[in-house]
Formats: C-alpha cells, sequence, structure tokens
C-alpha cells in the first residue's frame, strides 16, 4: 500500500512558498510507489498531479487531487552504442537538476554547465524545455521514460516524441496529464564545444582563453546569483513570463517607437522580445503589491514576500501583461503551470 498523506501541506512543495494542501499525498521513491500509488483506491476520481521541485508552478488554492511528489533517485552512465561519441546520463526523476549539473562536470562530462543552478528536478526539465545562456535541454537530451496512463504502461519517449519548444514541450501540451516521467536520460556529446553565444557569459569569462565547463557553470552561478533570487530567500519560480515572439514587421515597428527595444533575431525570420524589458519600461520593476511583487534587479521574476497566495500574484502578473499589451501592443504569456 502506498503511504497517503491526508491534507498534505504543500508550502515547502513549491518554490513561491505559497501556503496550499493536498487531499492526499505521496512520496514517489520508485516506480513501484508510482504504480502503487495510481492503483490505490483512495486515488480513484482523484485528478492527479505531479510535483517535482515545485519551481514551475503557481499554487492558487487547495487540490483536490492526489499529488506525487517526485523523488525517484538514480545516476547511471553508458556510452551510446552508435560510436560511442556521446555519453548516455539516465538519472532518477527526483534528483536535484543542479546536483546532476555538479555531478556530470565532475565525472568529465561537460555540456550542462550553462544550465547550472537552475532550480527544480531532473524530472522535471524536459516539461518546460529548461534553457538559460544559450543551451536548452533539448540539445542535450535522449529521453524520458514515462508512465502513460492512457496506455497503462511504461513508455520511451525521445527527442522527437518530447516536441521540445521555447520553454515548451508535449508535456504541456496533447501529453498534459497523459505521461509522468520517472526517468531522463541526458546525451552529452564526447566532442564538447564551450557555447559562449549569450553576450553576458562572454563578457563574464573575459580574459580567460579556453574556459572549461568548471569555469563556465562558475561563471553562469555568478550571474544567476547577481539577478536572480534564491527560493530559499524569497519565493519565486524564476521567469515568469515567457519572452514573447513577435514578427520582423512587429519588431520593426516598435523598434522606430522605442530605439532602445532588446530583440533577438530567430532562425526562422521572427524576433524575441525580451518581456523582462518591456515590464521594467512600463515601471513594474521591484514594485510590490502586498505580498507579492516585481523582483527589483529582474522584471521578469515575480516574487512573494509571504503570507500571500497564488491569487494575489495572478492578479498582479494580469495588470503588469494588460499594461504591457497596452504600451506595446504584445500579450506576454506566463511561464509557469497554474495549479
Ligand atoms: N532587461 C531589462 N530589465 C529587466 C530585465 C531584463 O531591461 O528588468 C533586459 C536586459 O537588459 C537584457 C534583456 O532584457 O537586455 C534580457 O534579459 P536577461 O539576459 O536577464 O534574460 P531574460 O530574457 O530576462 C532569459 C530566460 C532565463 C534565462 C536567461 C539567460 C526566459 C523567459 N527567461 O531571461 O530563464 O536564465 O534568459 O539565458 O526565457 C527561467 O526560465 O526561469 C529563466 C530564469
Amino acid at each position: 500500500m502506498a503511504d497517503f498523506h491526508e491534507f498534505y501541506p504543500l508550502r515547502r512543495h513549491n518554490t513561491f512558498g505559497f501556503d496550499a494542501r493536498a487531499r492526499f499525498a505521496v512520496h514517489v521513491r520508485s516506480e513501484a510507489d508510482l504504480s502503487a500509488a495510481l492503483a490505490d483506491p483512495r486515488a480513484e476520481g482523484l485528478p492527479l498531479v505531479v510535483l517535482g521541485g515545485g519551481s514551475n508552478v503557481v499554487l492558487t488554492g487547495d487540490l483536490d487531487a492526489l499529488v506525487l511528489l517526485m523523488e525517484i533517485p538514480g545516476y547511471q552512465v553508458e556510452a551510446t552504442s552508435e560510436g560511442g561519441d556521446a555519453w548516455l546520463v539516465t538519472v532518477g526523476a527526483g534528483e536535484n537538476w543542479n546536483v546532476l549539473v555538479n555531478r556530470t562536470i565532475a565525472d568529465g562530462m561537460p555540456g550542462l554547465e550553462n544550465l547550472a543552478l537552475i532550480p527544480g528536478t531532473a524530472g522535471a526539465a524536459p516539461i518546460q524545455n529548461i534553457g538559460a545562456y544559450g543551451v536548452e535541454l533539448r540539445e542535450r537530451f535522449a529521453g524520458v521514460r514515462a508512465y502513460d496512463r492512457q496506455a497503462g504502461a511504461f513508455v520511451w519517449l525521445d527527442l522527437q516524441d518530447c516536441d521540445f519548444g521555447y520553454r515548451d514541450s508535449l508535456f504541456k501540451r496533447a501529453g498534459a496529464g497523459r505521461y509522468i516521467i520517472t526517468a531522463v536520460t541526458l546525451r552529452l556529446p564526447k566532442g564538447w564545444q564551450p557555447v559562449l553565444s549569450y553576450g553576458e557569459l562572454a563578457r563574464e569569462l573575459d580574459g580567460q582563453a579556453s574556459p572549461d565547463a568548471a569555469a563556465i557553470r562558475d561563471a553562469v552561478v555568478a550571474i544567476r546569483s547577481r539577478k536572480l533570487p534564491d527560493p530559499a530567500q524569497l519565493g519565486n519560480a524564476g521567469s515568469f513570463f515567457k519572452n514573447p515572439l513577435v514578427s520582423a514587421t512587429q519588431r520593426n515597428a516598435l523598434l522606430q517607437a522605442h530605439p532602445d527595444l532588446v530583440s533577438y533575431a530567430q532562425p526562422d525570420g521572427s524576433y524575441k522580445l525580451a518581456a523582462g524589458w518591456l515590464i521594467d519600461r512600463c515601471g513594474f520593476k521591484g514594485v510590490s503589491d502586498g505580498p507579492v511583487g516585481v523582483y527589483g534587479k529582474q522584471a521578469l521574476v515575480l516574487v512573494h514576500h509571504g503570507g500571500g497566495t497564488g491569487a494575489m500574484l495572478l492578479a498582479l502578473a494580469n495588470r503588469i501583461a494588460d499594461t504591457v499589451q497596452a504600451r506595446y501592443g504584445v500579450r506576454i504569456e506566463p511561464e509557469p503551470v497554474v495549479l
């Protein structure tokens, strides 16, 4: 029998630190735990919520649901069969992402250094295709093992199946609610090349002729620590909004009106706008609305000072999005999953 906790407090299971209770919660430490929880009569008819580190969710109230707290451990390395040009690192869904980044670097397998210090678990990383400083998970990815609730079986989903996009994947669209990821397999090419395309990272490493993965990791950690609040100190979920994609025509019109607009050309000819810049220019940086607010060093990050609710945060987020839309004609969309 799975160990069901009734009316389980979730404050320590979401990095915003919102108070909410789960009708039932189960610590899932193995695939057997998962199967037992799903087969338990108490789970019948209840919606299912899967939580990793809770670093990309907004809890808006108590969850009349069975919450699976994914804590499956594991770390295994093998070389790819096709010529052994990469290491395949398979990790349990519950492993801490940053611990994994550090461990692969220490074990002589570079490739994840640009993704250092991203909060959350390995199992949550594919959901939004985590990315930072010029690298996205999909560039270091082989596949996931997941329980397919529709098929009633464990399945393997490869890079194509996961259908990754910018902060997006199958798991946020057609596969939402269908798959429960239990393990992730990363693909770390042995022919490692540093990725220094992100201007701020290159500047941080200035003076280093050929930085190794550990040096890049250290630089990423330094930048993130300066700009992003530590969830252990201040409730947050990293970037709250995605950087919006607009057509070249719209971007050029905006640039004419606002010559200091920050935008990035995309391979398909469209442009990504810096949502942090848009929000900043609307005057929201550092603004508080009671217990919730906008971080003072990065306008893309919403914060919870304590004693607030997810609903308050969403109200502030809507006000920000409406203001940006009225001023720039662009709708910015939240990145976290709202529960
Ligand atoms: N900017 C402002 N004011 C602000 C914030 C940003 O003017 O308050 C400007 C900056 O000056 C810069 C531009 O906006 O020119 C972009 O800012 P930054 O380099 O900080 O990156 P970002 O677009 O805000 C994205 C990711 C981060 C990731 C960094 C580095 C998204 C939604 N966010 O932020 O990801 O760490 O790039 O790659 O794509 C996350 O997803 O939680 C996250 C932190």
